[in-house]
């Protein structure tokens, strides 16, 4: 199937999506914690990663599917074609905020990522990237983004990455006119796209970065780990989008 055909499609199951998480904030949320307080996961993550992987088992029945909340496959490589789920980024927002979350869904196909969305919900700002039909903010498509350094703007850092200053990250902060902290992966490299921010750093898992690693690919922008290891999609890693001008500042320790 041509990419535009797919793209058509899959916007079509993130806006189903939409209205379901939508609907589900006005009903109670059932809460449970995964690894530590901060690290929970509600009803919705659930449904809604359930939601996209019937849609995906339907129409593409011989593909893999890697979601956060486990209800897809084991993935261990990237071969052929892999789906990968993360079906609310941002979840204490979620709980807590009832905004600053957004749905995520990438496709790559033999390691090589393909389609990349991002949609923030609340603001029904949906960011998605096509290796063959470019990069596009709703309706708009955006051709690049302006290459600025970090002395000239904003970077957003992980909580924890920046109290404990992992990698220096303090020190790279002080270049920077300010922080910010979002608690969202997929709506910081949005913004980092938008231009608003010039870099994001986060430890992240393969679904946080996956749609954002195909949008960047397509625009030139760098995503780094910052411990030399490489984004091959299969484990969580400390990791830096920018613009390639503060990439060149970056340290790999
Ligand atoms: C989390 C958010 C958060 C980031 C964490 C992620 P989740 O994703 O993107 O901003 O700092 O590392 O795990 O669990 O809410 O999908
Ligand atoms: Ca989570
Ligand atoms: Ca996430
Ligand atoms: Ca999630």
């Amino acid at each position: 199937m041509v990419q535009r055909e797919m793209v058509e499609e899959i916007k079509g199951w993130i806006y189903e999506a939409s209205e379901v998480i939508k609907a589900k904030l006005a009903m109670p949320l059932e809460v449970a914690e995964k690894e530590n307080r901060s690290d929970l996961v509600t009803n919705v993550d659930q449904e809604i990663e359930a939601f996209f992987i019937k849609k995906i088992r339907d129409n593409y029945p011989n593909d893999q599917i890697l979601g956060e909340e486990g209800l897809g496959d084991q993935v261990t490589d990237f071969k052929n074609r892999v789906w990968v789920i993360d079906p609310i980024d941002g979840t204490l927002n979620f709980i807590k905020q009832q905004e600053n979350f957004c749905t995520m869904l990438a496709v790559y196909e033999d390691g090589v990522g393909q389609l990349g969305f991002i949609y923030e919900i609340m603001t029904d700002e949906l960011l998605w990237g096509s290796k063959e039909l470019g990069v596009y903010l709703n309706e708009k498509e955006i051709i690049e983004v302006p290459n600025k350094p970090l002395e000239e703007g904003l970077i957003n850092i992980n909580t924890s990455i920046f109290l404990n200053n992992h990698f220096g990250m303090q020190e790279l902060a002080m270049e920077a006119l300010a922080v910010r902290m979002l608690g969202c992966a997929g709506i910081a490299f949005k913004e980092v796209v938008k231009g608003h921010h010039q870099a994001y750093v986060s430890y992240l898992q393969p679904w946080d970065y996956a749609p954002a690693k195909v949008i960047f690919e397509c625009l030139g922008l760098s995503l780094q780990t910052l411990n030399g290891e490489s984004l091959d999609l299969t484990k969580k890693v400390p990791i830096i989008g920018s613009t390639p001008i503060v990439a060149e500042k970056i340290t790999v320790k």
